[in-house]
């Protein structure tokens, strides 16, 4: 087992993250964790952190846990703390590094670069750099602005980086991560998913007891896996509640219903399409569909649980890690505690009288996929492509009809169809249809014929703040255009969007 030593980065996670995915076990321990505890493991990774070693109050490490014989590997913050400690120098850096940067190594290592050509790229971000070195400790890699950019005591047990090889930007991150992890650690492959849920299980049955659980099912991965994994913990003490307001992909409500159904827990599913769609009556705005449907979900919500006996005391949430890392308070660099906003506006009211349940709050997205899968989910839905909790009604520019949510369903369907057919599916984060809310001229069987527009929208991204279009075959289009106009009654033209994020933003609304 791997110990992550945590002193507030916000990368922490993906540092256990990183390591996990090599099949080791891997616990993310804070820096106050006893000695005795951190004594049982293999490693020792410390975090980066947002403070500087000399700040009043800074994290500290207690030095016995330097001198366990165990090997650490000190990341940013984790280097500077373990060069401080050992007798070395911190300096704020002249200037600061941030973003990717060119590291030649010395040649002197062996074990933490093996494999790694000369000169490569790493992902800096810092202000302070270990200036130096402590006693027994040589630098083994330089960048332009650290002359010290990574160190190894000549032992070959202490190591310390100043950039970050968790993040996917550095380049030969992973295997750096994997050298000190099997070379010099010599881990064994200790971890699988399966490990995952057992773990989550028993934290949830000390959590909750025997108190009755809630958990709102949205047809998300976060949401699913939560109830599946919250069913598994305590059965019949969990109540999932499925409120389908009607803007869901084609087939997903009785999916969901389907799945639902083979869990061990109570359920309770609310059809709410009309209610939905009467309030969002002439509503053409995407900010002020959010709002309606956000205000409506919850009032729907809340009267669906009312009458649930024996009282919930705690409400199961999907908030994933992303969710907590984009919320924390930049302030501090404390994650911030959150609700998840089930539409993304605002969330569930501020006087909740449930206490919160998030067992996933700590995974990552591919984790909880993973963790999806070992808890037998199908594959294609815990693999499937994000959808906004506003679903389609922000897929349809414009007022939201039933009509308009029929023809954009199917629509999006033959979307689906073809690009998981043509295999490029797993090429683009996300592709669907959207349709307009203007009538154009075609014509069908000598007919002229008024009818939706629709459009395609493939986009490729990695964390979806910015995107390009998708480059599909031409065949390809061809193929969409033609079943859509085809198959779908009410379509006679097919746009392919061809903008970018920025300007053009991923949804329609
Ligand atoms: P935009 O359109 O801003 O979308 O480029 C970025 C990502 O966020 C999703 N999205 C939403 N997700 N509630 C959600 O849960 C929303 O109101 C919402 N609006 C946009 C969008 O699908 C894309 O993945």
């Amino acid at each position: 087992m791997v110990a992550v030593i945590d002193f507030g980065s916000q990368y922490s996670q993906l540092i256990a993250r990183r390591v996990r995915a090599f099949g080791v076990k891997t616990q993310l321990v804070p820096y106050t964790a006893p000695v005795l505890e951190i004594k049982k493991t293999q490693a020792i990774i410390l975090s980066g952190g947002p403070n500087s070693v000399y700040d009043d109050g800074a994290p500290h490490l207690n030095r016995k846990i330097l001198n366990l014989g165990l090997p650490v590997l000190g990341i940013c913050y984790g280097m500077q703390i373990m060069a401080k400690i050992l007798g070395g120098r911190v300096s704020a850096g002249e200037q600061a590094e941030y973003g990717p940067t060119a590291m030649m190594s010395s040649g002197q290592d062996k074990k933490l670069f093996h494999g790694l050509p000369k000169q490569s790229t790493v992902w800096m971000s810092h202000g302070d750099l270990v200036t130096k070195l402590p006693r027994g400790f040589a630098a083994i890699a330089r960048t332009e602005h650290s002359p010290i950019a990574a160190m190894a005591d000549k032992r070959g047990k202490l190591y310390g980086l100043q950039f970050h090889p968790e993040v996917e930007h550095t380049q030969y991150g992973n295997l750096i991560l994997q050298n000190f992890i099997f070379s010099i650690a010599h881990c064994r492959k200790d971890w699988h998913p399966h490990n995952l849920v057992e773990q989550k299980i028993k934290e949830i049955k000390k959590t909750v007891g025997t108190s009755h659980v809630i958990s709102a099912v949205s047809g998300g991965v976060d949401s699913t896996v939560t109830t599946a994994l919250v069913s598994r913990a305590i059965g019949q003490n969990l109540t999932a509640v499925f409120v389908d307001h009607g803007l869901m992909r084609k087939n997903e409500p009785e999916e969901v219903g389907r799945i639902l159904r083979h869990l061990d827990c109570r359920i309770k599913i609310i059809r709410a399409e009309k209610q939905f769609l009467q309030k969002l009556k002439g509503v053409t705005f995407g900010e002020e569909k959010r709002k309606i449907i956000g205000k409506e979900f919850i009032k729907t919500f809340q009267k669906a649980t009312a009458t649930i006996r024996p009282r919930p005391k705690f409400l199961a949430q999907g908030t994933i890690h992303s969710d907590v890392i984009e919320s924390a308070s930049s302030s501090t660099g404390q994650a911030a505690q959150v609700i998840k906003s089930h539409h993304n506006v605002g969330g569930l009211p501020k006087n909740l009288k449930w206490q919160l349940l998030e067992p996933l709050r700590d995974l990552f997205k591919d984790e909880v996929r993973e963790l999806g899968e070992a808890l037998g989910l199908p594959k294609h839905l815990v693999w499937r492509q994000p959808f906004p909790g506003p679903g389609l009604a922000i897929r349809i520019a414009g007022e939201v009809t039933k009509e308009k949510l029929k023809i954009l369903g199917e629509a999006d369907a033959i979307v689906q169809d073809e690009i998981k057919r043509s295999g490029l599916q797993y090429e683009f984060y996300h592709y669907f249809a959207q349709l307009l809310s203007l009538k154009t001229v075609g014509v069908a069987g000598d007919q002229r014929k008024y009818a939706y527009p629709i459009v395609v929208r493939v986009i490729t991204s990695s964390d979806i703040m910015t995107a390009d279009w998708g480059r599909l075959p031409h065949k390809l289009l061809a193929k969409l255009s033609w079943r859509i106009t085809n198959e779908v009654p009410g379509v006679v033209r097919v746009l392919y969007d061809i903008t970018s994020k920025p300007p053009a933003t991923t949804e329609w609304e």
